[in-house]
């Protein structure tokens, strides 16, 4: 798999999500057999670059490259501003959001509403291709389907970003009026593959080894895309690449891993975040990584009366030892695709 001059380890994603695929998460995903990593959406908006949120967005120290940096927005000039902010920082690949369905991003309608606009779409791409290039920065898309069922355009629009210079696209397969409701379609993205040279990713709904392989083989696409199904199972990557590759399941992890593998993270996300805040949006990962284990709802409405990191590193040791005494491996979960109000929240940030 390759994006322009970047050669990647396989063809196994890990999808942007905002407040969720900060740095730590990333890593973590990329060392658990994630291939490539985007990072959360950075607006285009200048007055925001300093913000605390914005750095911490383009914090990218000791991660694999290739360093993907997404951007978003509605003015095409800006958008061209923010891609060379961000390749002066170290990007060495700009994805624009093209996929995002929340009402405001940058206090605008950005993400999948410019997909309603194809003029305006095709500009911001251009402008974005006319800085990038020049630096030898491939661009690559995101977005999804098209608006709502009876708009779904994205392989009009696909053809437009490949013959503009688009080096890679990734398509969600919901239209903008879903958000993260009903099931992804997989004839769209198929279209686009067949009819499109550069390297088409598939996104939405790969929660198991069996989907990535069914998505895989109905879209011919070339590379797969995995967001919610990770959260709090970063390992689904290495088991999907294993099943992909051999036909046969990786057993799940042991409990000791699992719990070992979270705490390293818990510890990576303190550091980036600091203290209170690090302390505080640890609960969502906490939450997601004992989701539908047995007692792990207790657990979870528990760790968030904890103030602090330490007592929550403790407590999910505690939890984890408990749970080891009586399984030795953590039970096959399903994945809970039912994050509309955060993604929502998340994308309007
Ligand atoms: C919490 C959350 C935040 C998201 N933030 C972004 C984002 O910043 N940029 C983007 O292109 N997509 C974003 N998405 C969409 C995901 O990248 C992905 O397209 C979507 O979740 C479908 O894939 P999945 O079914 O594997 O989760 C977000 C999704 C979630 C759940």
């Amino acid at each position: 798999m390759q994006i322009g001059p970047h050669s990647l380890p396989n063809a196994l994603f890990v999808a942007p999500m905002a407040g969720v695929t900060d740095r730590p998460f990333r890593q973590l995903c990329r060392r658990l057999g994630a291939g490539y990593a985007v990072s959360e959406m950075v607006t285009s908006r200048k007055e925001l670059w300093n913000s605390l949120k914005t750095s911490r967005r383009a914090d990218h120290s000791g991660e694999p490259g290739p360093i993907a940096v997404q951007i978003a927005g509605t003015d095409a000039g800006m958008l061209a501003e923010a891609a060379v902010h961000n390749v002066d920082r170290g990007a060495q690949i700009i994805d624009i959001n093209m996929g995002c369905p929340a009402k405001k991003v940058c206090n605008k309608w950005a993400g999948s509403a410019l997909m309603r606009n194809e003029a305006l779409a095709l500009e911001i791409v251009e402008a974005v291709l006319a800085v990038c290039a020049p630096r030898g920065v491939p661009v690559t898309l995101k977005m999804r389907t098209g608006w709502s069922l009876e708009e779904r355009n994205a392989l009009r629009l696909a053809k437009q970003f490949e013959a503009a210079g688009i080096a890679m696209l990734t398509i969600h397969g919901r239209t903008r009026e879903q958000g993260y409701k009903g099931l992804a379609e997989y004839d769209t993205i198929a279209a686009v593959k067949a009819a499109l040279a550069i390297p088409v990713v598939a996104n939405g709904d790969i929660d198991s080894p069996e989907k990535a392989r069914d998505v895989l083989a109905y879209t011919n696409a070339d590379a797969l895309m995995i967001g919610r199904a990770a959260q709090g199972r970063p390992w689904i990557f290495r088991e999907v690449s294993h099943f992909l590759a051999t036909g046969e399941h990786l057993p799940a992890p042991t409990v000791a891993e699992a719990r070992d593998v979270l705490i390293e993270h818990l510890y990576d996300h303190y550091g980036l975040y600091g203290e209170l805040s690090g302390m505080r949006s640890a609960r969502k990962h906490i939450g997601w990584a004992v989701r539908g284990l047995p007692g792990g709802e207790d657990f979870r409405r528990h760790m968030n009366t904890l103030e602090s990191s330490e007592l929550q590193v403790q407590a999910l040791r505690e939890w984890f030892d408990e749970f080891g005494q009586t399984h030795d491996r953590l039970p096959p979960t399903t994945a809970a695709n039912d994050d509309e109000a955060q993604a929502d929240e998340a994308c309007a940030a």
